[in-house]
């Protein structure tokens, strides 16, 4: 009789151990979270919808949605889940996926970096260093060099392939919003000059202005929150979209993407960010943010007006309230 309760209990530890790893809500708590931190979250009026950019300016300061899509494909929503905004720095992540494919992620750390630069995203002071690269591919002038390593016959074929990625990370094709294109490619010096100095530096590979364009056009993709919450599921099903079951990134390169959202997703305030939230997350000047709860699922945020850091105002509060909430703390499995 001892011998078979020893054995039940041998036989019983490990399921404990994976019911505890893939510990999950009912529909009701997730419901029910989403629609608490959706009101308190509502009536913050905190920020400013960015401005240089003429055409972002058009943004709606009232707009607000949350999606949260699960490995599994299933999805929770509140809110304007379905109006398009350009998905700007958010690209960053998609566009190393493709670039650590094409060229490995030596070359990405060798020419790149995963430094946390400790600056704005656009600093051109950051980019000044020529001995140590501290730099990380999701600030800008990272962002534009890691996009240079996309490979392709030509400009055409090198876009065509990042847009194709960006399809499948979404599971359905998206397209650039011609007016941010236009407005961004026409007020884009800063960062044309941030290309052709890590040009100089011998850093960034082939031509920095058609490397620029090509990342303008990436930032000027237009998503929806819903898009956002299966781009973000797809990195914590690994690499595996939940919705359309194909997988769009290797594997073995999640973990870097990840990586470099935790260090610099929020840049100069990813430090708050991740001490409150515990999650890879990175924004965008459009609104959007994404965080991803590896294994689990992903959160988006919509939100057009951003805080002093460049971050939507309401999508960090209520990251950070669902954070809490759901106990999702990466460090407090
Ligand atoms: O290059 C830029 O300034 C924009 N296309 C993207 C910046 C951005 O989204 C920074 N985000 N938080």
């Amino acid at each position: 009789m001892r011998i078979l309760f020893f054995l039940l209990i041998i036989f019983l530890l490990p399921l404990n151990a994976h019911a505890k790893l893939i510990k999950s809500f009912s529909d009701e708590v997730v419901r029910q979270t989403l629609q608490t931190v959706y009101n308190q979250c509502r009536s913050d009026t905190s920020g400013k919808v960015a401005d240089y950019i003429p055409a972002l300016a058009k943004g709606d300061p009232k707009h607000f949605g949350i999606v949260i899509c699960t490995v599994d494909g299933k999805m929770y929503k509140i809110g304007d889940t379905d109006v398009t905004f350009a998905i700007e720095s958010i690209s960053k992540i998609f566009s190393l996926a493709l670039a650590l494919e094409d060229a490995g992620r030596e070359t990405i750390l060798k020419n790149v970096g995963v430094y946390h630069t400790g600056l704005p995203f656009n600093s051109i002071i950051a980019s000044d260093v020529r001995e140590v690269i501290l730099q990380n591919p999701l600030v800008n002038v990272g962002a534009i060099t890691t996009t240079s390593y996309i490979n392709g016959t030509d400009s055409n074929d090198k876009w065509r392939r990042e847009l194709d990625k960006f399809n499948l990370f979404a599971g359905r094709k998206l397209t650039v919003m011609e007016d941010v294109f236009r407005s961004e490619a026409e007020t884009n010096q800063h960062n044309r000059a941030l290309a052709w100095q890590f040009s100089s530096f011998g850093y960034l590979k082939g031509d920095p202005d058609d490397a620029t364009l090509r990342y303008t056009r990436a930032c000027s993709v237009g998503i929806t929150c819903k898009d956002l919450a299966v781009m973000g599921a797809t990195l914590a099903n690994q690499g595996c979209n939940p919705v359309t079951g194909k997988q769009v990134v290797k594997k073995e390169f999640v973990r870097d993407i990840l990586s470099v959202m935790t260090i610099a997703g929020l840049y100069d305030s990813t430090g708050p960010f991740f001490f409150r939230t515990g999650l890879p997350a990175k924004s965008g000047v459009g609104g959007g943010i994404v965080a991803v709860v590896p294994g689990r699922f992903a959160i988006a945020t919509f939100s057009p007006p951003l805080d002093k850091f460049g971050n939507s105002a309401r999508g960090v509060k209520a990251m950070t309230k669902l954070s809490e909430n759901l106990e999702l703390h990466v460090l407090n499995p």
